[in-house]
């Protein structure tokens, strides 16, 4: 007789079946030489089973250096496809193949190329938050992590009057705009997580904890309200940190207790408590939920590395092209 498993796929998952399962992953790992690369907004259970958490950017530099024959990417769809584009030797599986992006959806590559025949000769400069058919489509990748060094870079290579078409993300780009002081084409696309967090929310929670430190993702729908603040001398430019996620991690390391309000996915304050247990972090907006990463369960993520499933992988002729803006970024920040 078949006794349904421990956390099987469509089941809920038991607080006391976690521990069994994360052994079964990490066994099942180990047996089939799979990598487990997480990020940041994974659920706590999947952050504490894998080999690396972390931000885009440091997603991306460990899938190009994988050494083993396959990598589990415990994240959303276009980021397993970035690994597949960097490794196209390498077995890439998703958990789930249905956890995608509402920002990668935001921009497709016939729209990119319809823009770039509007703008001949424009720098195309794309959000790794995006399909492999855009990235195609793309000169330069850049993360919330390296946008500004990336942009300025261009800036330098092709002259300060260079024509960039900037996207998907909107806030990203006014954040980018407004720290280089140029003006680029900036696509009106966002993420419906970070677009929700809104001036209010921020100056509620802040009101509510004057003398917390404010960590803010740029992809924020608050973010460009905040710079306009800063610029205006309204809010102290010392007490806020515009980061990326993996720059958020860094910030906690760094600092033990004190308080800080952080605008981004809640799924982060797991990290940031576990980086520094002392210190408060208190979400911006505690409705900032990406139901897209919260899609890669323990159970998922077991079936995936015993059943080999969910193959992601890039048809060669996108990804070579594709490979071309991702590799381009990761030179100029190594
Ligand atoms: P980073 O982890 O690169 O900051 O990006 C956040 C995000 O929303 C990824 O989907
Ligand atoms: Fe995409 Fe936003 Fe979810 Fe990140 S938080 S995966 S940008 S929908």
């Amino acid at each position: 007789m078949n006794l349904p498993m421990a956390g099987g796929a469509g089941a809920p998952l038991l607080l006391e079946n976690i521990p069994e399962l994360q052994d079964e992953v990490r066994s099942l790992a180990r047996e089939r030489d799979a990598v487990i690369l997480a990020h940041n907004y994974q659920l706590p259970e999947i952050q504490d089973v894998a080999d690396y958490v972390g931000d885009s950017l440091g997603l991306t530099r460990q899938a190009a250096s994988a050494q083993s024959g396959t990598i589990v990417f415990c994240g959303v769809h276009f980021m397993a496809e970035t690994a597949s584009i960097l490794c196209p030797d390498k077995r890439v599986l998703i958990p789930d193949p249905d956890a995608g992006c509402s920002l990668a959806d935001s921009i497709t590559a016939q729209q990119l190329r319809d823009w770039k025949a509007h703008h001949p000769g424009a720098v195309v400069v794309m959000y790794v938050n995006t399909t492999a058919e855009v990235k195609a489509e793309t000169d330069y990748c850049c993360t919330s992590a390296n946008a500004v060094q990336v942009v300025e870079h261009i800036y330098a290579e092709h002259g300060a009057d260079t024509e960039i078409l900037f996207g998907p993300d909107m806030f990203l780009g006014a954040y980018v705009e407004k720290i280089t002081g140029r003006r680029m084409h900036v696509w009106d696309g966002e993420c419906h997580v970070h677009a929700g967090i809104k001036p209010a929310d921020i100056a509620a929670v802040r009101g509510a904890h004057p003398n917390a430190e404010f960590l803010i993702h740029p992809e924020c729908g608050c973010s460009t309200s905040v710079m306009e603040y800063v610029a205006a001398g309204d809010l102290d430019p010392s007490g806020v940190h515009m980061l990326s996620t993996g720059g958020m991690l860094a910030y906690a390391s760094e600092h033990s207790g004190g308080s800080a309000v952080v605008a981004t996915e809640t799924g982060m304050l797991y990290g940031l408590r576990k980086a520094s247990p002392d210190a408060q972090f208190i979400a911006a907006n505690e409705a900032a939920h990406c139901r897209f990463m919260k899609m890669i369960t323990l159970p998922k993520l077991r079936n995936s590395l015993r059943d080999a499933v969910h193959e992601v992988k890039v048809p060669t002729e996108i990804a070579d092209r594709a490979r071309v803006p991702i590799e381009r970024m990761v030179a100029i920040t190594p």
